[in-house]
């Protein structure tokens, strides 16, 4: 062994011992006679000193040492002299006086800091082209323990409450989940393909036809969409399937689980047991989204039944054109600055909101409760009716000194555009509490979607969810009112999981199909082994997935997934360290029957977002 203990073991009752400690150079400190020497291992740091006069080879070899030498250190363990304890190390209140010290592995000097905090800061692109040396850094190897401990306390979880983990194959045929498949070209079948799954979907589905009634798998899926912070081409997640359950029973248990994982790897608290239940309605209504975070208020506000004769042609406009007249809340902003008000209207730009409209209550009410234009300051205020400065007030419980921003748009412009303003507000105010975990529900989604480009019905999660047992007849009739009996789970303005309960039935199951435009023969050659399996006792059945980045992230407080993936690629889906993906030998392309075409690919149709409302651009909460 080349170690007695860890460089994060040792404690004043290990004082008199003679250990063998092996690890990095972390720091190192020469006062000549005596050189200090911060050994580091994943389990911590613990301080060497070396003396010239004691032990003068051991000295002489740690003269030669600098940072990230691989390093094994033999003394015995000493209390630090008082006044010299360092409280911020566990180890701080002893050190190791070596007698013998040799190297086992040299470094070259490293491109980045790896003590301490110092390295946050770095590029990402440097720190991804030298990942193995990032995880070295005490905040990422943080975040791979709290990983693992996220994980492990999920298969605890699982196995206790008798759900069987199955792995399911990577090489598959696809398995749509709203984004491109990645492919992968078949030697011995010339011209044919596997698809690596965007998730195990429909083998999970198959597993609970085959009987195995609960099932998990921290399962990895492929999407080859566009990247984000919250999105990677491969990730991981906690994929689950039962049978013989309604929405609520699987909402029960992930409910479950996640209370106990937060509690055992989070000093975090949850704000609210049993998690609030919105419908996707009230969602969008209140927040603008369907991931609201609920960890403050600043809920939206809606006079467009206010507005609709308004003096103000923008507002009037938009309601007749069947928009909307919402807004939120700055609490104290009436004082802004005119540049500052500005730059709130350039944050919706993005979202294709044609301009904000302000109301900054600068004054207070008269002796009546009105608020007379002197007590506004506002580009609008001036166009609008007394009763509608009224309305504005009390709808949207105004206080003096706040600032009102409003967008008359239609809903789909003005809901995530608000909702970007609303988050942005909040961190701003300082009202997003950072030790709260707000999980919500958002159920009651609307199974399919109008795709304007393809012109015609898609699913909004995938077209295996069910729809709700008294919508089933709006299908072919009005099909945009049919509600999916699907679920997200949301924490702190994140969707970190969605599932449904599924159609288990062979009718069923074809006449969405068909209300999604394709036709039996491509319904059989795509989809033919589940309308088979169908055929054969499906049981009723449901589930969900989570994303495992995503939750360990929030935990984590990190900004963005990657901060909590081992080798993560860039937005671009490049690998910089491994320098992936790259061109192959022609000699694997002639095997596998492919030949390479330069140049721009032919137009693509284009694969429209999984999600209703997950406009691009949209800020993820954050932590
Ligand atoms: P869905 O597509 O909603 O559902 O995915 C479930 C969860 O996986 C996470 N996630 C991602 N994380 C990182 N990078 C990505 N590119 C990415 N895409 C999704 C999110 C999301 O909530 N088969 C269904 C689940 C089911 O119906 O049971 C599915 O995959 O946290
Ligand atoms: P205008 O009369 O176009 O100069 O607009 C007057 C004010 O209304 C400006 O502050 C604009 O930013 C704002 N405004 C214009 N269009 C909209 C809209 N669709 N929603 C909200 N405010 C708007």
């Amino acid at each position: 062994m080349f170690k007695t203990h860890t460089c994060g073991e040792l404690r004043v009752e290990h004082v008199g011992q003679t250990v063998t400690l092996a690890g990095w150079i972390d720091r190192r400190r020469d006062h000549g006679a005596l050189i200090f020497l911060d050994l580091r291992d994943r389990f911590g740091i613990t301080q060497v000193t070396v003396h010239a006069e004691e032990s003068p080879e051991a000295h002489e070899a740690a003269s030669q040492l600098r940072v990230e030498y691989v390093v094994q250190v033999q003394g015995q363990v000493r209390r630090r002299p008082p006044g010299f304890e360092n409280p911020n190390l566990p180890t701080g209140e002893i050190e190791v006086v070596a007698h013998r010290v040799t190297v086992l592995n040299p470094s070259r000097t490293p491109p980045f800091y790896i003590s301490g905090s110092r390295g946050d800061n770095v590029d990402e692109a440097l720190r991804l082209r030298y990942r193995y040396l990032d995880l070295r850094r005490p905040r990422m190897t943080h975040n791979m323990v709290l990983r693992h401990r996220v994980v492990r306390a999920i298969r605890e979880f699982l196995y206790d409450r008798d759900f069987l983990e199955i792995e399911t194959p990577h090489l598959i045929k696809s398995t749509p989940e709203g984004a491109r498949d990645f492919i992968v070209p078949s030697r011995l079948h010339p011209g044919k393909f596997y698809a690596l799954p965007q998730s195990p979907q429909q083998l999970k589905q198959l597993l609970m036809v085959a009987g195995m009634e609960r099932y998990f798998q921290i399962a990895r899926c492929f999407r080859d969409e566009d990247l984000r912070a919250d999105r990677q081409p491969e990730f991981t997640q906690l994929d689950l399937e039962m049978s013989f359950v309604d929405a609520a029973d699987v909402r029960a248990i992930i409910e479950e689980l996640m209370i106990a994982v937060s509690r055992q790897v989070s000093d975090k608290r949850i704000q609210q047991i049993p998690f609030p239940v919105l419908t996707y309605d009230q969602a969008l209504e209140r927040y603008g989204i369907d991931r609201p975070d609920l960890r403050f208020g600043l809920e939206l506000f809606n006079v467009s039944e206010q507005m609709a004769r308004s003096p103000f042609g923008v507002f009037r406009n938009a309601v007749a054109a069947g928009g909307v007249v919402k807004g939120v809340r700055y609490p104290g902003g009436a004082g802004l600055s005119r540049r500052e008000i500005d730059g709130l209207a350039e944050l919706v730009k993005p979202y294709g909101a044609k301009g904000l409209a302000w109301i900054g209550l600068t004054g207070g009410p008269d002796a009546q409760g009105h608020y007379p234009l002197e007590s506004l300051r506002s580009p609008i205020a001036k166009f609008l009716d007394p009763a509608e400065i009224d309305a504005l007030v009390a709808v949207s419980q105004a206080e003096p000194g706040d600032l009102l921003l409003l967008i008359a748009d239609h809903p789909h412009v003005a809901n995530p555009a608000l909702a970007n303003l609303r988050l942005e507000i909040g961190r701003r105010t300082g009202q997003i509490d950072p030790d709260l975990l707000a999980f919500c529900w958002v159920v009651d989604f609307p199974l399919l979607e109008w795709d304007e480009e393809e012109e015609r019905w898609q699913a909004v999660h995938h077209p295996f969810t069910s729809a709700v047992d008294e919508d089933w007849d709006l299908l072919e009739t009005d099909p945009a009112r049919v509600r999916a009996k699907a679920y997200d789970i949301v924490l702190n303005g994140w969707e970190i999981g969605g599932g449904s309960i599924r159609i288990h039935r062979q009718d069923q199951q074809m006449r969405l199909f068909r209300r999604l435009g394709l036709d039996e023969a491509e319904v059989a050659e795509k989809f033919g082994h589940m309308l088979e399996a169908f055929q054969y006792g499906a049981p009723p059945h449901g589930g969900i997935a989570l994303g495992i980045e995503r939750i360990v992230a929030l935990y984590a407080e990190a900004q963005s997934i990657r901060e909590v993936m081992a080798f993560p690629k860039t937005a671009t889906g490049v690998d910089l360290m491994l320098d992936a993906p790259s061109p192959v030998d022609p000699v694997q392309l002639a095997e596998l029957h492919i030949q390479v075409i330069a140049g721009d690919p032919p137009a693509h149709p284009g694969t429209p977002e999984a999600r209703v409302s997950d406009s691009p651009g949209v800020a993820p909460g954050g932590p």
